[in-house]
């Protein structure tokens, strides 16, 4: 099988072989990635104690029927919600539910909208009214692991280089990186060719190569990396109920380093949001 293939002359279809798009396809991510953004940047206000995970799937659902966008996750392998919701040891995968976020609780929102066939895939940390000084902590090292991982990306490096960048740097401020699940190839499918892992060494893996589109998505915890699933069969939680945060960016490779798709139109970074 080759590696590498042209996104225009490939099956839509998960070969393995990791596609590379052409412009119009960056022009495609860069519009679905945008809504994608642009929502999680209005969802900055509505998370506050009292407010539950099933208000915040009702706004993600409204939002993208206004702009013509389905939600992936949607009936996605039998997942019924248009977002992930995942509170304090939830890792991912939380499944929005009835019960009202408390004050203290730190929240992960994950959304991609498919727009025009494109799915722009993001995540962001939520702070529920004031946190303690541990959260803050723990979301400031995984926004920064997955921005380090970002800087790790350029043409002939590795996805290793990646996985590397952010180990280190996790670790460094002593967390733990989760092994169970990782970053993937995106464009016309949701989950596609090549596993981006969050963890590793420079030169494993894959070549970077310009015209690659993926998602970066860190989980770091605060305790042991290790995770169980619960008996719904999604919700992921840390085995020793540390805390656990994640931030997620869809990228393209370009010839001089990458593009990061899902970046905030309101200037957002890490909470608390502000508009810049
Ligand atoms: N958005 C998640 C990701 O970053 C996938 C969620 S799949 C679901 O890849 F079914 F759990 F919603
Ligand atoms: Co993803
Ligand atoms: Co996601």
């Amino acid at each position: 099988m080759q590696a590498y293939i042209d996104a225009a002359q490939a099956p839509e279809k998960n070969t393995g072989a990791i596609k590379l798009y052409d412009r119009e396809a960056f022009d495609g991510m860069r519009r679905a990635c945008k809504l994608t953004s642009t929502c999680l940047d209005a969802l900055a206000e509505l998370v506050e104690p009292g407010v539950s995970t099933q208000d915040i799937d009702d706004f993600v659902h409204q939002f993208g029927l206004k702009h013509n966008a389905i939600p992936a996750t949607l009936n996605y392998r039998g997942y019924t919600k248009s977002c992930c919701t995942s509170i304090n040891h939830v890792v991912c995968h939380g499944i929005p539910n009835a019960k009202p976020m408390r004050e203290g609780d730190i929240v992960n929102i994950d959304v991609t909208y498919v727009l025009d066939g494109w799915h722009g895939d993001s995540s962001r940390m939520y702070p529920v009214g004031e946190i303690k000084r541990a959260a803050a902590r723990l979301i400031e090292v995984t926004y920064n692991s997955l921005m380090l991982g970002i800087d790790a990306i350029k043409p002939g490096a590795t996805t290793g280089h990646i996985g590397e960048a952010i180990q280190t740097y996790a670790e460094a401020q002593r967390c733990s990186v989760v092994r169970d699940f990782c970053g993937h190839g995106v464009g016309r499918l949701f989950h596609d060719a090549p596993n981006i892992l969050h963890y590793g060494r420079k030169g494993e893996g894959f070549e970077l190569r310009p015209g690659m589109i993926f998602t970066i998505e860190p989980m770091i915890n605060l305790g042991r990396p290790s995770v169980k699933i619960l008996g719904d069969g999604w919700t992921a939680v840390t085995r020793d109920r540390s805390l656990s945060a994640q931030f997620e960016h869809s990228i393209g490779v370009t010839e001089e380093g990458c593009e990061i798709f899902t970046l905030s139109p309101a200037g957002y970074t890490l909470p608390p949001y502000v508009r810049s």
